[in-house]
C-alpha cells in the first residue's frame, strides 16, 4: 500500500511500557509461573493449545496493570498475582474465541490456535481458561474483585456480540462503534485497573480513579488498534493487516471516510463492506479515501481525547513509581505500532 501515515505529533514519541515492566518484573515473574501451572490439565491438547498462544509472548500489558494498580496503593500480598492471572487467562480466552469469530489467520506473529487445532479446540480451551480464571478468583476470595471481573466477563461477550450484530452495515454510527469497543476492550482494561485497590483495600475514590484510568485508557488503546488494522506492518502487529476491512468490520477510520466521502465513495464502501466486494484492489482504494479524508489521523486524535481523560483520572492520586509508570503507558498506547 505504501501509505505512510503519522500517528502522532512528537509529544510522547519516547513514551515507553518500560517503566511498567521494570515496575513489576519481580511480580510478573510469579504471574508467568502461574499463567504456565494454571494451563496445564490431564487433557494433554489443553496445555498444547494454550501453550502455543501463550509461549508467543503479547505485551502482558492487562496483567501488569493489575500488579501497579494494587502496589501503588501499598500492597504486598500475593492476592494481587492471582488476579493478574486471571485477567490474562480472561484476554487469552477471548483471543481464542475472537480469532475464531473473526477467521483471522495470524496472532502474536504465529499462526492462529484455530488454523492448527480448528475452531472446535480453539472455542473448548478458552473456556477452559476463562474457567481457571474464575477459580483464581475464587481464591482471592474478594467478592467485590469477583463482581468486577466477572461483570467484564460479560460484557467483553457483549461487545463482540453487539459487533456481530452492526457488521457489514455501513449505517452504524460513531456512537455505535464505541458502545462495541467500550464493551469488547476497554471493560477489561478498567477491570483489570480496578481490581488493584480493591485487593490493597483502597479507597472508593482510589477505585473510581484506577476503573476510569483503565476504561479510557482502553478505548485509545482500542482506537489506535483499529488505525494499525490499516496504518500498521503485519510484521510489528504480528496481526494481519487489512483483516479489518476484509471481514466487513466497521471501525472509527471506517465510518469516518464513510461519512465524509461522495455519494460514489459512499457507494464503494457499501458494496466493499455490505456487498463484500473488499479484494485487494478494494483495500488499495479504500486506503486511498481513509487518507483522504485524514481517517486514521482523526481516529488518533480521538484516541488522544481518551488518553487526556485516563491522564486526568490518575492526577489526584499522589505521586509514586507506579502512577508514573501508568502515565507513561497512556502516551505508549496511543504511539504503539505493536
Ligand atoms: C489484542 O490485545 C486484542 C485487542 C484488544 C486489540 P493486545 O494487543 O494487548 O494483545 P497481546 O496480548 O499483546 O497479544
Ligand atoms: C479485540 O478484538 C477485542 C477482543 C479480543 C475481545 P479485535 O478483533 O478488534 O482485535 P484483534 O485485531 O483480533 O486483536
Ligand atoms: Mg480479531
Ligand atoms: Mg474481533
Amino acid at each position: 500500500m505504501g501509505v505512510v501515515i503519522s500517528l502522532d505529533d512528537g509529544k510522547h514519541r519516547d513514551a515507553s511500557v518500560k517503566p511498567l515492566v521494570e515496575n513489576t518484573r519481580a511480580d510478573m515473574e510469579r504471574v508467568n509461573q502461574l499463567i504456565l501451572s494454571k494451563a496445564g490439565s490431564d487433557v494433554a491438547m489443553i496445555p498444547e493449545v494454550a501453550n502455543h498462544l501463550i509461549s508467543s509472548g503479547g505485551k502482558r500489558l492487562r496483567p501488569m496493570l493489575t500488579l501497579a494498580s494494587a502496589t501503588m496503593f501499598g500492597y504486598s500480598g500475593e492476592f494481587h498475582v492471582k488476579l493478574a492471572t486471571a485477567v490474562e487467562f480472561m484476554h487469552t480466552a477471548t483471543l481464542l474465541h475472537d480469532d475464531v469469530v473473526d477467521e483471522s489467520d495470524l496472532r502474536r506473529g504465529r499462526s492462529t490456535a484455530r488454523m492448527i487445532w480448528g475452531n472446535q479446540a480453539s472455542v473448548l480451551v478458552g473456556d477452559f481458561l476463562l474457567g481457571q480464571a474464575f477459580k483464581m478468583m475464587v481464591e482471592v476470595g474478594s467478592l467485590e474483585a469477583l463482581d468486577v471481573l466477572s461483570t467484564a466477563a460479560s460484557v467483553i461477550a457483549e461487545g463482540e456480540v453487539l459487533q456481530l450484530s452492526v457488521a457489514k452495515n455501513m449505517e452504524t454510527t460513531e456512537d455505535d462503534y464505541l458502545a462495541v469497543i467500550r464493551s469488547k476492550t476497554a471493560a477489561l482494561f478498567s477491570a483489570a485497573c480496578e481490581v488493584g485497590p480493591i485487593v490493597a483495600g483502597a479507597s472508593k475514590a482510589e477505585r473510581n480513579a484506577l476503573r476510569s484510568y483503565g476504561m479510557n485508557l482502553g478505548l485509545a488503546f482500542q482506537l489506535i488498534d483499529d488505525v494499525l488494522d490499516y496504518g500498521g506492518s503485519a510484521r510489528d502487529l504480528g496481526k494481519n493487516v487489512g483483516d479489518d476491512f476484509r471481514e466487513g468490520k466497521i471501525t472509527l477510520p471506517v465510518v469516518l471516510a464513510y461519512r465524509r466521502g461522495s455519494e460514489s465513495e459512499r457507494a464503494f464502501w457499501r458494496e466493499a463492506i455490505e456487498g463484500g466486494k473488499s479484494d485487494d484492489q478494494a483495500l488499495e482504494k479504500a486506503m486511498g479515501l481513509i487518507t483522504k479524508y485524514g481517517s486514521l489521523k482523526d481516529t488518533t486524535a480521538r484516541a488522544e481525547h481518551y488518553a487526556s481523560i485516563a491522564r486526568d483520572a490518575l492526577a489526584p492520586l499522589p505521586d509514586s513509581a507506579e502512577k508514573s509508570a501508568l502515565l507513561e503507558v497512556i502516551a505508549f498506547c496511543v504511539n504503539r505500532a505493536s
